[in-house]
């Protein structure tokens, strides 16, 4: 299948992305509301006293929102820009130059494809992606990145190494806020190999058809996200999609299933999707930090206490949670049904 991104200009929204009217965005609650705002944490105070309080200001919005952007996090502005430039040169190849690349084989540790029917209705999604295994960084996962751009190898290592850090200083935040020891996540829990996820979205002639991508929740522990200056991410929130409005150099993070496990329901993972626009490209860089695939995963005893109940979840082993995600997303259930 062509990718979106070989096509220069699309005039129309082609049969297979219109969206059966019941999906499409247009619903009457789905209008970005401005009066509820995704909570901004600026991260710089964490280094000295005032820790606790963003610690708390973390808890919080985890707790009230599931998802948070934050600044001054330490990811210097060249490497985010660095990346960003080349994922979107890659998308900016001629068709040809992509095509080594194109597979759907996920066993590849660097590919592009384009959105594929997610679930039985055979719904399509109006994006390309990459999937990378990016971290730790191996000879034999920079063999499998490409080449060109003559940056897209240099600058994703720096930029993966760079996000990973930071990915470790919000789960020592978020352990901190637990009251668990600050090591709480480092270690198995956060140490799978990682993945991530370059979406790319054309500008799409008509919006009110179709998706960039389509409400979920993410499998894993915590997701930490460069959306760029494009709007497009909605968080459920309140029974409504909330927009993630672009802060210039933020990183939006949310919490995935694994975390709402762990914390027996304390923090929740949010809903989450991306909806297109007329007018501009939108490119997301998404890393997501995962448990070893042999870790047990359950909630952590500490957090089983008067505040959460009894324990909400069994316990298992990561890699049937992801099996179960799989077929659960196929016939869109709610993947933590199985293991409550
Ligand atoms: C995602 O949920 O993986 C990405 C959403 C976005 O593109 O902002
Ligand atoms: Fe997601």
């Amino acid at each position: 299948m062509e990718l979106l991104s070989d096509c220069p200009v699309h005039a129309s929204v082609p049969d297979k992305y219109v969206l059966p009217p019941e999906k499409r965005p247009s619903l009457l609650n789905d209008e970005p509301s401005s009066d509820v705002a995704i909570p901004v944490i600026d991260l710089h105070s964490a280094d000295d006293c005032r820790r606790q309080l963003v610690a708390a200001e973390i808890i919080k919005a985890s707790k009230g929102f599931g998802i948070f952007q934050v600044v001054n996090h330490g990811v210097a502005e060249d490497v985010v820009q660095g990346f960003r430039e080349a994922a979107a040169g890659f998308f900016a190849m001629p068709a040809e130059d992509k095509l080594p690349y194109r597979s759907d084989d996920l066993s590849k540790h660097f590919r592009v494809s384009s959105s594929t029917p997610y679930d039985r209705n055979g719904d399509r999604y109006w994006l390309d992606y990459l999937k990378i295994n990016c971290h730790p960084v191996t000879d034999e996962h920079v063999r499998e990145w490409p080449d060109k751009p003559g940056s897209f190898r240099s600058s994703l290592a720096e930029y993966s190494t760079a996000v990973h850090e930071l990915a470790q200083t919000l789960l020592r935040l978020i352990a901190e806020g637990l009251g668990l020891d600050g090591g709480f996540f480092a270690g198995d829990l956060s140490g799978g190999s990682t993945q991530m996820n370059v979406n790319y979205y054309p500008p799409c002639p008509d919006p009110s058809l179709t998706l960039g991508l389509l409400p979920h929740c993410d499998r894993h522990l915590l997701t930490v996200l460069s959306q760029g200056d494009v709007a497009g991410l909605q968080a459920r929130h309140g029974g409504r999609w909330l927009l993630v409005r672009p802060v210039p150099g933020a990183f939006v993070v949310n919490l995935g299933h694994q975390m709402e496990i762990i914390t027996n329901g304390l923090l929740a993972s949010v809903e989450h999707r991306a909806v297109t626009n007329t007018d501009a490209v939108r490119l997301s860089v998404v890393t997501l930090i995962m448990p070893k695939m042999e870790c047990r995963i359950g909630p952590a005893p500490e957090m089983v206490n008067e505040a959460t109940g009894p324990a909400k979840f069994k316990e298992f082993e990561f890699s049937e949670f992801i099996k179960a995600y799989s077929a659960a997303a196929a016939s869109r259930e709610d993947v933590l049904h199985y293991f409550r």
